[in-house]
């Protein structure tokens, strides 16, 4: 990366359920470049979205953050909590085109895995990706992620794509973090970057 995002930095996170972005949620997550990287490729129509948002209020498994920089909306995280299995199913995607490649995809990472970790430290963190999803496959195992095993993941029409499970633990996450966060201090500053509030 030869490009820092922009200036000035500082990114915070919000339950999209507390911001006026939820119906701007759909939009994000049904451009091209987002669908065509998650498991269900298809549009979202309205009526899905509200019943989307219907089953994130009061749910403690399920939750979606808004990533803010200086205010301005930049990433989704999405967070399954599987208490019973103890692990942490996170997803995220940016949300505008022209920020890609410039980083914001590591400090997404870096922000979910430390949310993941304060919440389950005797868990682990567990996440599906399309094999064609060179970018996210890359920047996964930067943040040390481990392949599982392949699988076929099944879209909403019951269409089948190649995948693969990778996984964390908090030990490994501990050993990986510095350089992680060394990166993140010259691209960003580290102090820049709140953390994920576990009760929000
Ligand atoms: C995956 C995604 C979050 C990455 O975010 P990003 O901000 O573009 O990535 P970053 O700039 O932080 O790059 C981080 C790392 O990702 C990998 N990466 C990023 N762009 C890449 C590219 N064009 N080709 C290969 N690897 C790439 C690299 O390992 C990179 O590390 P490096 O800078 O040391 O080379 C982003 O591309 C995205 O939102 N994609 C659409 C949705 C999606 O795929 N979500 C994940 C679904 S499981």
């Amino acid at each position: 990366m030869n490009q820092t995002y922009k200036e000035p930095v500082a990114i915070e996170f919000k339950n999209i359920l507390d911001t006026e972005y939820t119906e701007e949620l759909r939009n994000w997550r049904n451009q091209d470049f987002v669908r065509n990287n998650m498991t269900n490729h298809n549009l979202i129509s309205e009526e899905e979205h509200r019943h989307y948002l219907d089953s994130l209020r009061n749910n403690k498994e399920q939750k979606v953050f808004v990533a803010l920089n200086c205010q301005e909306p930049v990433a989704i995280i999405t967070i399954k909590i599987h208490w019973d299995e103890h692990y942490v199913e996170p997803g995220m995607y940016i949300i505008n085109k022209d920020y890609l490649g410039r980083g914001l995809g590591i400090v997404m990472s870096y922000a979910r895995l430390e949310y993941i970790f304060e919440l389950m430290p005797e868990g682990k963190m567990k996440t599906t990706i399309l094999d064609k999803n060179e970018k996210n496959i890359n920047l996964q195992k930067k943040m040390g992620c481990v392949f599982e095993k392949s699988i076929m993941a099944v879209d909403a029409n019951g269409k089948e794509e190649p995948a693969s499970v990778y996984f964390l633990t908090k030990e490994a996450w501990d050993k990986n973090k510095e350089e992680i966060e060394k990166r993140l201090e010259r691209d960003f500053g580290l102090k820049n970057i709140a953390r994920i509030p576990v009760e929000i």
